[in-house]
C-alpha cells in the first residue's frame, strides 16, 4: 500500500507508544523525519486532522495524515510515476532517463544517478538493489542538487585577471546610514552589514570633528555622529571576510588639511599592510591592475593633487605637514549636487523635514562656479588607482582622463546620458571606473533602478543598501553570482576600446535567448498577513530586467485561499535579446482586493545562473531573510 512507503512508519511506532500526542510533539517529530514545516501551516494543519481539537492531540494515523499533507507532495509524486514502471519504485536505469531528459544532465548520467541514489535513498534496501523509492525522490527533489541556482556560480568562476574596470562592483551609498537620511541613526553596523553581503565600495562621508578628530556623519542633516577612526577600525576587521577582492573607500570628503592628516595616519595606522599606498609592480603602469593583482588590498578613492606619476617620483619623501591646492570649475544644476548628493538642511530640522517631503524638484538651472580644493598631501598621496575627477564630458575625458582617473555621476544628469548617447557612455565605460549615485532629493534614502547603469556599463552603481525593496533585490540577484565575491566580469561586448553595443537598439546582434518557465507550484507559502489562519490568494510575477526591449512582466492566476500548496502549472515564454544582461525575478503575491497584491516573498537571479530542468526557487521577504521551506516548484528551459 501507499502507507509502506514512507520510513516515518517506524520512528513514529516510538513516540505514539504512550498514546496520543500533542502539537509540540508533532513540531519534534516532523524535525526527526527531516520533514522542512512552517509553523503556521503545521498549527491549523493539526487542528484540521485532530479529531480531538479540546485534548489538542492525535492519533498515529491523524498524525501520518499531517505528513502526508506536508511531505506527499501531489506534482512531484505525479512526475516520479511518470518515470516509474510500477509506479512505486524507480530503478536506476528510469533515473538515468530522467535525469537526461529531464534535467539536462548531459555527462555521466549513470555515475550522477548512482550517486544520487547513495546521497538521498533513505530504505537501505531500495538503496542496495540501485534504486529510489518515492521517498528518496522527493529528498531529491528538495535537495540542493535540484536549486534554480547553479552551484558552479557559487564559487568564483570568472577570469579575475581582466583590469578592474572590466567588472561591475557592488557599490553602496551612505553606507553609514540605518534609516532615515535626515534623522536616522549612524551605525557601525552599516558598514559591517554592507561588507558581509559583498559590498566592494563604500562611501565614507567625511567632516571636522572636534579635538582635531574626523567624524563621519551625512553632512549638515542630523544623523549622529561616529569618528573616522572607529569606522576604519570596522572596516579593517570586516573588508575581507566575505570576499578576497579590493576593497575601495569613497572618502566624501569635507575635512579641513589639517583633519584629512589625520584621516591618512588612521587609515595608515589601523589598516597597515592592506592599505595600497603605491603602485603594483616596479614600471610604471598604462592600466588599471586586476582584481587579482589586488586581493587583501584596500583602494582610496578621494581627490588627488597632481599626477600619479608625481606621486611614484616623490615615494619616500615624507609629505607630512604639505598641502596641495588646484581649482576646480564646477558647472551643476539644481539636481546634480556638488560632487555628491547632501542634502542641505537649514536651521530648522522640522521646517526642513516638512519640505523635503513636500518640494517638487525646480526645473535644473545651470551655474558655474569655480571652487579651490585643498588637500593635505598625505592623504591625497594615497590615492592610486582611484582619483576622483569631475566628469564634464564624454569628450573631454576622452581627449584628458588618465586610466586612474574615475567619475562619479548623479542617477539625473546620468539616466539622460544613457538614453541620449547610450554607446558613448559604453565606450566611456569600457576605458574608466564611472560611479552613479543617488540624487539628494531622495531624503528617505530610496533607491533608483540600478539596471539602467548597469546597461551602460557603469561599474559602480551605489545603492542605500539599507533599503528595501525592488532595487536591492535586483542589486543582491546579480552580484550573487561569481561566488558573492563583489566582481562581476562585464559581457565581452561591452569591454575593449571599440564596443559598439547600445542597450536601446540591440537588433542583430548578441545572442538572443527563449527562455520558457512553467510555474508548477507553490509550497509552504508564507500566509497572508491579513489570514488568522494559514491561508492566501497566491499568485506570482516573473519579470525579466535587462535592456528595454527584454524589460517584461507575465502573471500566473490567482489561486484562491490556498498558501500551503497551491498549482499554477501555467507556461510563460521570454525572447530575451541580451541574456548576459537580463535577470529573472519571481515574486509571490496575495490578491487582496483587484486593485492590491501584498507581497509576500520573492527570488531574483541572473539568467545565465539559471539551471534548466524541474527545480525549486527559494523566497525570500522583504528583509532579505530566507523563507524556508517556502519555495516555488518550476520547470525551466532554455536555448
Ligand atoms: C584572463 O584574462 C587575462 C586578461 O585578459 C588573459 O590574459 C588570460 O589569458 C585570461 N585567462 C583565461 C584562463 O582565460
Ligand atoms: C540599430 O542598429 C542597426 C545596426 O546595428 C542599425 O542598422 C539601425 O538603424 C539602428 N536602429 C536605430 C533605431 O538606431
Ligand atoms: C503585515 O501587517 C502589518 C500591519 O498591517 C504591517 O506593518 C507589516 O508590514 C505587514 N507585513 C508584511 C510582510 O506585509
Ligand atoms: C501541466 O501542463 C502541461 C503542459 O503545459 C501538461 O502537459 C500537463 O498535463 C499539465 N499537468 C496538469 C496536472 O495539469
Amino acid at each position: 500500500t501507499m502507507e509502506n512507503k514512507y520510513p516515518c512508519h517506524r520512528p513514529a511506532a516510538d513516540e505514539f507508544r504512550t498514546g496520543k500526542i500533542n502539537l509540540d510533539k508533532t513540531l519534534k517529530l516532523l524535525i526527526k523525519l527531516n520533514i522542512p514545516f512552517d509553523y503556521v501551516h503545521v498549527k491549523y494543519v493539526f487542528k484540521k486532522t485532530s479529531n480531538q481539537p479540546k485534548t489538542g492531540t492525535i492519533t498515529i494515523e491523524e498524525f501520518r495524515a499531517i505528513y502526508r499533507t506536508l511531505a506527499h507532495r501531489t506534482e512531484i509524486h505525479e512526475l516520479f510515476c511518470s518515470y516509474s514502471p510500477n509506479r512505486k519504485i524507480l530503478p536506476e536505469i528510469n533515473l538515468i532517463e530522467f535525469l537526461r531528459k529531464e534535467q539536462f544532465v548531459i555527462d555521466a548520467a549513470e555515475a550522477i544517478a548512482s550517486e544520487l541514489i547513495a546521497k538521498y535513498e533513505p530504505i537501505e534496501e531500495v538503496q542496495r538493489k540501485k534504486q529510489m523509492s518515492f521517498e528518496g525522490f522527493l529528498r531529491y527533489m528538495n535537495s540542493k542538487d535540484c536549486l534554480i541556482y547553479k552551484r558552479e556560480h557559487t564559487i568564483v568562476y570568472q577570469n579575475m585577471s581582466h583590469p578592474l574596470r572590466d567588472y561591475f562592483i557592488s557599490s553602496s551609498h551612505n553606507t553609514y546610514l540605518i534609516s532615515d537620511q535626515l534623522i536616522g541613526p549612524s551605525h557601525l553596523w552599516g558598514y559591517s552589514s554592507a561588507l558581509m553581503k559583498g559590498c566592494r565600495c563604500l562611501e565614507i562621508d567625511c567632516w571636522d570633528g572636534p579635538q582635531n578628530d574626523p567624524i563621519v556623519y551625512h553632512g549638515h542633516t542630523l544623523t549622529s555622529k561616529i569618528t573616522f577612526r572607529t569606522v576604519i577600525e570596522v572596516i579593517d576587521k570586516y573588508a575581507f571576510v566575505v570576499s578576497d577582492y579590493p576593497l575601495v573607500l569613497s572618502l566624501e570628503n569635507h575635512c579641513s588639511p589639517k583633519q584629512q592628516e589625520v584621516m591618512a595616519d588612521y587609515l595608515e595606522t589601523i589598516l597597515g599592510d592592506k592599505l595600497l599606498t603605491t603602485i603594483i609592480g616596479d614600471t610604471f603602469p598604462t592600466d588599471l591592475p586586476s582584481p587579482e593583482a589586488l586581493k587583501f588590498k584596500i583602494l582610496v578613492k578621494n581627490k588627488k593633487v597632481g599626477t600619479l606619476e608625481e606621486t611614484v617620483l616623490r615615494r619616500g619623501l615624507d609629505s607630512h605637514g604639505e598641502i596641495g591646492e588646484f581649482v576646480e570649475e564646477v558647472e551643476q544644476s539644481e539636481d546634480d549636487e556638488a560632487d555628491e548628493s547632501t542634502p542641505v538642511l537649514p536651521k530648522s530640522p522640522q521646517l526642513k523635514r516638512r519640505n523635503a517631503v513636500k518640494r517638487s524638484p525646480p526645473p535644473p538651472r545651470k551655474k558655474r562656479k569655480v571652487k579651490k580644493v585643498k588637500l593635505a598631501m598625505e592623504l591625497s598621496e594615497l590615492v592610486i588607482y582611484t582619483k576622483a575627477e569631475k566628469f564634464k564630458s564624454f569628450e573631454h575625458s576622452r581627449a584628458n582622463q588618465k586610466f586612474y582617473e574615475m567619475n562619479s555621476i548623479g542617477e539625473t544628469k546620468a539616466r539622460k546620458l544613457a538614453k541620449q548617447t547610450a554607446n558613448e557612455f559604453v565606450l566611456h565605460t569600457a576605458k574608466f571606473i564611472t560611479r552613479i549615485y543617488p540624487k539628494g532629493t531622495r531624503a528617505t534614502s530610496s533607491n533608483y533602478n540600478p539596471q539602467e547603469f548597469w546597461n551602460v556599463g557603469c561599474q559602480m552603481v551605489a545603492l542605500n543598501f539599507q533599503t528595501p525593496g525592488l532595487q536591492m533585490e535586483l542589486q543582491n540577484g546579480k552580484f550573487m553570482d561569481n561566488g558573492c565575491c563583489g566582481y562581476l566580469l562585464k559581457p565581452e561586448f561591452m569591454r575593449g576600446s571599440t564596443t559598439q553595443f547600445n542597450p536601446y537598439n540591440v537588433t542583430g546582434n548578441h545572442n538572443p535567448v527563449t527562455l520558457s518557465i512553467r510555474l508548477i507550484s507553490g509550497y509552504q507559502l508564507p500566509p497572508s498577513n491579513l489570514s488568522r489562519t494559514n491561508k492566501a490568494d497566491p499568485l506570482v510575477q516573473i519579470e525579466i530586467h535587462g535592456v528595454p526591449e527584454d524589460q517584461v512582466k507575465q502573471q500566473t492566476c490567482v489561486i484562491k485561499s490556498n498558501a500551503l500548496c497551491p498549482r499554477w502549472n501555467e507556461t510563460f515564454t521570454f525572447n530575451i535579446q541580451v541574456p548576459e544582461l537580463a535577470l529573472v525575478r519571481f515574486s509571490v503575491e496575495d490578491q487582496i482586493s483587484l486593485a492590491a497584491n501584498e507581497f509576500l516573498g520573492q527570488y531574483t537571479l541572473p539568467l545565465m545562473c539559471m539551471n534548466k530542468g524541474y527545480r525549486h526557487v527559494p523566497l525570500f521577504s522583504k528583509l532579505g531573510d530566507r523563507l524556508d521551506p517556502a519555495s516555488l516548484f518550476v520547470y525551466i528551459w532554455y536555448y
